[in-house]
């Protein structure tokens, strides 16, 4: 890190917040900052210009706790040259960890959790009043799940959370420990929320919960209610969500997705995890490898040409050779658009972590260059269907060096074309002319100014 900034250039009240793993920690993140800007606290961009540093942590696997750790030690010298600087971690790192964090990690001054947000005005007064060292990462199971969306600046797209938590308990998976039990916020909030996103030029919504499809409104509204209400009672354009548990994707919600299309995108994220059943029961994941299929083949039928991706883990403590292979054949048969794949990593408190047959690093790594390549084969392959055809495209960003656009289509593929800034926020034709396995490229087919 350049550190060109002086001590005096240090704003009295400033905060930066460093942000690691999911869509929920990015919105979370994006709360912190608008909690402490109501507090006087002024955004900045670089770690050496805030009087406060706040690391927003994730604990999904081995390698983002480390750097947790090691962003930390990076920070040593800004807070010798500036011992006001405070430094918090938050997020699933702090949850996991409490306070036991103050003694891996020296320079650290508070700790809270996922759940404690909304106390950070509060949490920031103690540290200007001298109070150091403390944790605030306490569940109240008891209360419901009540928040406002807060963003300060909505770009075309913004994430909402709808449901907190997770119940579910996959043997692999620390998120029920660090996210606490499933909760649901309230429809008509819900509503309310996404209605004032929209007033401020949002376009795109993205409905966020660990497992949405178990959604339940207080009121004994579930998933595919909520979709069909925020597509009849909001001005949204688009709505997306992510992600939904496969054992609970019902024939109901393909087609709420199917009727309410116009708005709805053509995309469905479903996490298998692995291609093999007896993997699959260890995993405590609650389907097996024929009702997965069964369920994609459905899903496809209900909505023609929908995309597809998933989550999948190599190595799992006793996966076989075999056993991997049932995956690579899965990819043939449901063909996923993209897929998010990881080693398989142990975490503390699960029950896979116990389990005898622990895979080696290197068997790890081969499984996952293996997977890759071989999905790689089929992305590109499905990615050179769209050439040819017009997608429509709204357009999120600009870039001023090359003057192209990048938007995304309904079935969540990256676009990119020639064209103005003036476009951002609008839903524009694309006729794609070149396909890559991740991106798409094409030109302008209309263009509304
Ligand atoms: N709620 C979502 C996923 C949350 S975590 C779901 O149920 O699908 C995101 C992804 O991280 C998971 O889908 C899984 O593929 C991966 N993951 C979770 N725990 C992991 C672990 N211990 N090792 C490797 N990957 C893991
Ligand atoms: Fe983790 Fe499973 Fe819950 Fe997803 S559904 S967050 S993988 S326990
Ligand atoms: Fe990571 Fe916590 Fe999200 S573990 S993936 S930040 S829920």
């Amino acid at each position: 890190m350049k550190e060109k900034h002086t001590v005096e250039d240090v704003k009295n009240k400033s905060v930066y917040v460093s942000t690691y793993g999911c869509q929920m920690n990015i919105n979370d993140s994006e709360r912190m900052y608008s909690l402490l800007e109501m507090a006087n606290y002024t955004p900045v961009s670089t770690p050496d210009q805030a009087s406060l540093i706040i690391i927003n942590s994730c604990s999904v696997r081995e390698k983002p706790v480390h750097k947790v750790h090691s962003e930390v030690g990076r920070y040593r010298k800004l807070k010798q040259k500036n011992p006001n600087l405070k430094i918090g971690v938050a997020g699933c790192v702090a949850q996991q960890e409490k306070k036991k964090l103050f003694k891996d990690v020296p320079n650290l001054d508070f700790v809270f959790g996922p759940d404690n947000i909304d106390e950070l005005p509060s949490l920031v007064s103690r540290l200007e009043q001298g109070d150091e060292k403390f944790v605030s990462a306490r569940f109240d199971h008891q209360k419901p799940y009540q928040i406002e969306t807060l963003i300060r600046n909505p770009g075309v797209a913004s994430f909402v959370n709808i449901t907190k938590g997770c119940d579910n308990f996959c043997t692999f998976c620390v998120v029920p420990f660090t996210r606490g039990r499933e909760r649901s916020r309230n429809l008509k909030a819900l509503i309310t929320d996404i209605n004032a996103l929209t007033k401020r030029g949002v376009k795109e919504i993205t409905l966020l919960g660990q497992n949405v499809n178990s959604y339940k409104s207080d009121c004994g509204v579930g998933f595919s209610g909520l979709l069909k209400a925020v597509a009849e009672d909001t001005n949204v354009e688009r709505i997306r969500y992510t992600t939904s548990h496969p054992k609970d994707f019902d024939r109901e919600l393909a087609e709420v997705m199917q009727k309410y299309r116009e708005k709805i995108c053509d995309y469905v994220h479903l996490p298998v995890q692995s291609g093999n059943s007896e993997v699959l029961e260890r995993m405590n994941r609650g389907y097996t490898r024929e009702e997965f299929i069964d369920k994609a083949l459905m899903i496809k039928e209900c909505i023609p040409g929908v995309s597809f991706s998933s989550d999948i883990i190599v190595g799992f403590p006793g996966e076989t050779e075999k056993q991997f292979e049932d995956t690579l054949t899965l990819l043939d048969e449901v063909q996923f658009d993209s897929i998010y794949a990881y080693k398989y990593s142990a975490r503390p408190f699960t029950k896979a972590a116990k389990f005898e047959d622990q895979l080696t690093e290197k068997e790890k790594t081969a499984r996952l260059h293996k997977l890759f390549d071989y999905h790689n084969v089929i992305a590109t392959r499905l990615s050179r269907k769209f050439v040819g055809t017009t997608l429509k495209v709204l357009i999120e960003t600009f870039d001023e060096k090359t003057g192209r656009v990048m938007g995304r289509s309904s079935q969540n593929k990256v676009v990119h074309c020639v064209g103005d800034k003036k476009l951002i926020g609008q839903t524009v034709d694309v006729k794609v002319i070149q396909a890559f396995a991740q991106t798409l490229r094409g030109e302008l087919v209309s263009q509304k100014l």
